[in-house]
């Protein structure tokens, strides 16, 4: 036990786990506002258990490992986002919004995963009783399935060192904690002392570790972007609230590549996995429609496909109506005076609606070629064939300007089914191989002309 009186009070950033011996109005590490929350932390380290063997240097000729080492989780698409299964001794943080499927995807793993050895299950949200309506709801049927109700981490700790077990599911990192630490269950320094102690049961015991970790309304892991330093993997379970699509992705990976995802729908007895998400997702686009266009948008480090729908109709009224839904009401202002002034387009009688469907809000201007060429689809009421996907920022002499990340979208949009991305000229390199057929635009009227032949 620590004795007491060792405590000292610390102030963390809860946006980034900056700390400051001070209350600062605006945090140096990311430079939000009003982020400092104070906290005590004992002076005194915990030394109650040591779990990893005391370090020597070792040759590294002398380190072993096995390449072929993965552990099977009897999901493909989990597996594949991993990169091939799950490695012995990785600490996974599953990370998304509540009511997304977190629970369901982790009792789902333990009762799928080949593994030679125990899986504790330990819950810090729900009581066992759910815990087994839950997995008679997904037919879990695992004789080395163990579960654990518990928010105290040496609690945990002990069961843990008497079970062995080889996969330990935590749900979830924000309410648990370390008695050591005074401060409540979520806070930074909880957060990162009991990150630190789980990242010490992975390795020391080659534990394979999924903790679940809630995300906040900007969509970031809630607590310090530490936790995402500490962990060897961070993935995203994501979907939209009203359709039943879930896509798991891997945001970090330090045993595959990132650009993976997974692909499920939650069903009544839970997710089922969808191996084709392309033919899904282009089915839920209408066919050879006007005035929709699909263009690859960054949501953060990660590329989503999205719908964008124009309507332009002839005014009933002296007073024609704009609405945007999901787009930037100004920036799209903007492209329609482009349209006008450029394109010779008379919008002025015109009543327009722009949708990014499935309620989606962005606000890159990567979008922009996008939103005018269904604009003008749909004005002219020609159709966009269904395999093309279309990025740019338009400028003010209709100039069609580059875009970062063009490699990160085109991969997503060829696995998603796409042949063909319209992209700024200014992006393309020569020499380079890109994962789709790719044609350069220079400007609003090259696009035109390619995609629709001509305004
Ligand atoms: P859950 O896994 O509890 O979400 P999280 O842990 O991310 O908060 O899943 C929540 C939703 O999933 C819940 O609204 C019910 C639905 N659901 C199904 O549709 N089918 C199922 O088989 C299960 C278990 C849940
Ligand atoms: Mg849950």
């Amino acid at each position: 036990m620590v004795a007491k009186g060792k405590e000292k009070s610390v102030f963390f950033c809860q946006e980034c786990g900056y700390e400051s011996a001070k209350w600062l109005g605006k945090c140096p590490g990311c430079g939000n506002w009003n982020t400092f929350v104070e906290e005590t932390v004992s002076k005194q380290k915990n030394e109650t258990v040591r779990l990893l063997p005391s370090s020597e240097p070792i040759s590294l000729e002398h380190i072993s490992h096995d390449d072929l080492l993965r552990i099977d989780t009897g999901i493909e698409e989990f597996n594949r986002v991993l990169g091939g299964g799950m490695v012995p001794g990785a600490l996974m943080l599953l990370a998304g919004d509540p009511g997304i499927g977190k629970s369901t995807l982790t009792m789902q793993l333990a009762g799928t995963i080949h593994l030679d050895g125990t899986i504790l299950y330990v819950s810090g949200e729900e009581s066992s009783q759910q815990l087994k309506m839950r997995a008679q709801r997904l037919s879990v049927k695992n004789s080395q399935l163990f579960i654990l109700t518990e928010n105290n981490l040496s609690v945990i700790e002990k069961q843990i060192q008497k079970l062995k077990p080889k996969l330990l599911i935590l749900d979830s990192i924000q309410t648990v904690y370390m008695p050591e630490i005074s401060s409540a269950p979520g806070s930074v320094s909880q957060l990162r002392e009991c990150t630190g102690r789980i990242l010490q049961w992975a390795k020391g015991l080659e534990i394979s570790i999924v903790v679940v970790g809630h995300v906040t309304k900007d969509g970031s892991v809630a607590g310090p972007r530490v936790l995402e330093h500490m962990v060897d993997t961070v993935l995203f379970f994501e979907g939209e609230r009203h359709n039943h699509f879930r896509i798991l992705r891997a945001l970090k990976n330090r045993f595959g590549s990132t650009n993976e995802i997974g692909v499920f729908e939650m069903q009544e007895h839970g997710l089922q996995e969808i191996s084709n998400p392309s033919e899904i997702f282009l089915s839920e686009r209408p066919q050879g429609s006007v005035g929709s266009v699909v263009v690859p948008c960054m949501e953060g480090s990660r590329p989503v496909l999205v719908e964008l729908q124009a309507l332009v109709a002839a005014s009933p009224y002296g007073q024609p109506r704009r609405m945007t839904n999901g787009a930037d009401f100004n920036r799209t202002a903007m492209l329609l005076a482009v349209l006008e002034k450029k394109m010779r387009l008379p919008l002025g009688n015109q009543d327009i609606f722009l949708n990014v469907v499935g309620g989606l809000k962005i606000d890159e201007p990567a979008i922009d070629l996008g939103i005018i060429v269904a604009l003008v689809s749909s004005m002219q009421n020609r159709q966009i064939k269904d395999d093309v996907i279309i990025l740019g920022e338009v400028g003010l002499t209709g100039e069609v300007r580059t875009i970062s990340f063009l490699e990160k979208r085109l991969i997503e949009a060829e696995k998603m089914g796409f042949q063909t991305a319209i992209v700024p000229k200014g992006n393309l390199k020569r020499e380079q191989q890109y994962p789709l057929n790719v044609q350069g635009v220079r400007n609003v009227s090259e696009a035109l002309q390619l995609i629709l032949g001509g305004a």
